[in-house]
């Protein structure tokens, strides 16, 4: 596949197969992401590659819970509103049970954090694309990363003094017809774009 056709083909993945994804493949998506580009070169984008099943449902459980005490104003961004009404009735799993979960932390106190975090995860799900596998960008831990419940969990799975995790996102092989991820090229409707190739929108 050429790289725009990579690009244009990849979507987000919300239905796994309970299949592990291969070491050989895993370790591609990874290595993808840490050959992202990093503010000034710094390099300090910390990859926590979760797979044990365990670890995985404890995750889902603590979200759910400590969404669940969180109170819905008019003004609560639209997704999390979704996530605490699930989790009061119980039923939410923010990584919809795929067999990988990634995280990626960074610095607080450096200011690229999320921007570093955030080419690291687009490289991450290109290259899922690749190799057939599907992927999702994932916000719960990151709406989390004030919350002492979950600080502490990150902490004994490796996340280190003065870093949060930035962006998530899950990985495994689409639970579709065919295996394949979804491809569909969806035209775009918003992200305007404008040429600058004359003095015109200059004064003289
Ligand atoms: C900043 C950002 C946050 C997102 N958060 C979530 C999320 O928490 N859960 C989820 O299922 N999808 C999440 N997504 C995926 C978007 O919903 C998805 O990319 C968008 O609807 C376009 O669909 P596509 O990825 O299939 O092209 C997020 C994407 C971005 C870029």
């Amino acid at each position: 596949m050429d790289a725009l056709t990579l690009i244009k083909s990849r979507h987000s993945t919300r239905k796994f197969l309970q299949k592990p994804v291969e070491k050989e493949k895993l370790d591609l998506v990874i290595e993808a992401g840490r050959f992202a580009p990093s503010g000034g070169n710094n390099q300090t984008t910390h990859f926590i590659v979760i797979q044990d099943k365990v670890v995985l449902e404890e995750l889902a459980r603590i979200a759910r819970e400590e969404f669940a005490k969180m109170e819905l104003t008019p003004d609560t961004y639209a997704s999390l509103a979704t996530a605490i009404k699930l989790s009061k009735k119980g039923n939410y799993v923010f990584h919809y049970n795929a067999p990988v979960l990634i995280l990626t932390a960074n610095r607080i106190d450096y200011g690229n954090n999320m921007a570093d975090c955030s080419c690291a995860v687009e490289n991450m799900m290109l290259m899922a694309n690749a190799l057939d596998l599907g992927s999702c960008w994932i916000n719960q831990v990151n709406w989390l990363n004030r919350n002492h419940v979950m600080v502490a969990y990150l902490k004994k799975l490796g996340m280190q003094e003065g870093e949060t995790v930035y962006v998530s996102m899950v990985l495994g092989y689409p639970d579709t017809e065919d295996g394949l991820p979804f491809r569909r090229v969806v035209e775009r409707k918003g992200n305007p774009v404008t040429y600058v190739n004359c003095r015109c929108n200059f004064e003289e």
